[in-house]
């Protein structure tokens, strides 16, 4: 009697236990599957990225509403000014054509807009370096009176009164809450994305490609006179230079020095990447350039000598004219038009 008691026990315990499994199974099949990860592809000859991507690893539906967001005029006060007005993928997502880009009320940035790929090896952002993570860098631009003009609390109202932006967020952070984390996360992630790694330069690097003899003689030249600064393969170092340009009295930029307070950092700015340089003039940090061959000629004739002047440049650089028509031809090369029309990167 207490040995069938037993077994009855048994049989009805497993019998609990397999339907219990059983109703796991079929929540698991139907419960909303999480975001898919995407992985930042390191192309061949880079160095490792920067931590970004640590604590706020992207996914496919993070990336789409970064994406969206970036696009989206509703970040700014009056709706017409989009991250994307200043940062177009035509342009390398600069500012096509402007020393200065236009934001809220007519009015106008103090530097020209930055080029925005490869971020994810950057540790610092803005001219200065003023920003220490993409992750707040949004923030910036979202408050400045010239620029959106906006509040974060604003909008995240404006976001909230869109059911479409609901679903985006639970589907990309598994969370009914719109917050400013999260939008900063999505942002992060849709910029950090964006590389720029296929151009001529790159195909002649994984042996697809060869350059012509004016691209080889270009290259030369550019690793002798450029490439301590401009370094392969991201075409800058990072670092923070004063290259002798003569300070414009109207704006009075000290740069760096601005952010540590330390004169021996006066006059220093973040040196930029020449990859999609055809793409992203005017050039310099206040867009005083037109022209590459401006920049170049600069370096010749212009340099102005300070306290804080690279050593680099303080000479000024010896080229002829033959030889800055082969590093203009060089620097051709670096344009990537795999990334400036990659659809993934376009208007959402
Ligand atoms: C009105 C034009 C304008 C708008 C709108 C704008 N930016 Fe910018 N962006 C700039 C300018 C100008 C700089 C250079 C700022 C500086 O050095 O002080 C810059 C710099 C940056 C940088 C630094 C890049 C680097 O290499 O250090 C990032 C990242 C960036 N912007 C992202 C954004 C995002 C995200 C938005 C939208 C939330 C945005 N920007 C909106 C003009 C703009
Ligand atoms: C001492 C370091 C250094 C050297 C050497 C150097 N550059 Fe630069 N380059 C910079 C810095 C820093 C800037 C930004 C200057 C600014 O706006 O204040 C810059 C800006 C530029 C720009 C404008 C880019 C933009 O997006 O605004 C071009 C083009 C350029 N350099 C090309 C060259 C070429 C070609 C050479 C070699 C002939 C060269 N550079 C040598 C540091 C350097």
């Amino acid at each position: 009697m207490r040995k069938i008691y037993t077994i009855g026990l048994l049989i009805s315990i497993s019998v609990i236990i397999l339907s219990v499994f059983e109703s796991c199974r079929k929540t698991d099949a139907n419960a909303p599957k999480g975001p898919t990860p995407l992985v930042l592809t390191i192309p061949s000859g880079f160095p490792p990225p920067s931590d970004l991507f640590r604590n706020n690893p992207p996914t496919k539906e993070g990336f789409e509403l970064g994406r969206r967001l970036f696009y989206d005029g509703r970040l700014s006060a009056d709706g017409n000014f989009p991250c994307a007005s200043c940062h177009q993928q035509f342009a390398g997502f600069a500012t096509l054509d402007h020393d200065f880009s236009h934001g809220v009320a007519d009015q106008f940035t103090t530097r020209n807009a930055q080029p925005l790929f490869n971020l994810a090896w950057h540790k610092e952002f803005h001219w200065d370096g003023g920003i220490n993570h993409l992750e707040v860098q949004p923030l910036a631009p979202i408050t400045a009176p010239n620029e959106m003009a906006e509040t974060v609390e604003n909008i995240i109202r404006k976001l909230n009164a869109d059911t479409s932006y609901k679903r985006m967020f639970r589907e990309a952070f598994q969370t009914d809450v719109i917050d400013s984390r999260n939008m900063l996360r999505a942002l992060s992630q849709f910029m950090g994305m964006i590389v720029s790694a296929n151009s001529k330069y790159d195909q002649v690097k994984r042996g697809e490609r060869t350059f012509t003899s004016a691209e080889q003689r270009g290259y030369a030249l550019f690793q002798q006179r450029c490439g301590a600064c401009h370094t392969e393969p991201l075409f800058t170092d990072l670092s923070y230079r004063n290259t002798g340009l003569p300070v414009r009295p109207s704006l009075n930029d000290v740069g760096r020095m601005q952010i540590t307070g330390k004169s021996a950092d006066s006059l220093k700015f973040k040196v930029p990447s020449l990859r999609n340089i055809f793409q992203t003039g005017p050039y310099g940090h206040d867009g005083r350039f037109w022209s590459v061959s401006a920049v170049i000629d600069h370096y010749r004739f212009g340099v102005v000598n300070g306290p804080t002047t690279d050593p680099l440049v303080k000479n000024r650089i010896q080229l002829s004219d033959f030889d800055r028509n082969d590093l203009i031809i060089f620097l051709r090369t670096l344009t990537d038009s795999t990334m400036l029309n990659d659809k993934r990167f376009g208007p959402y």
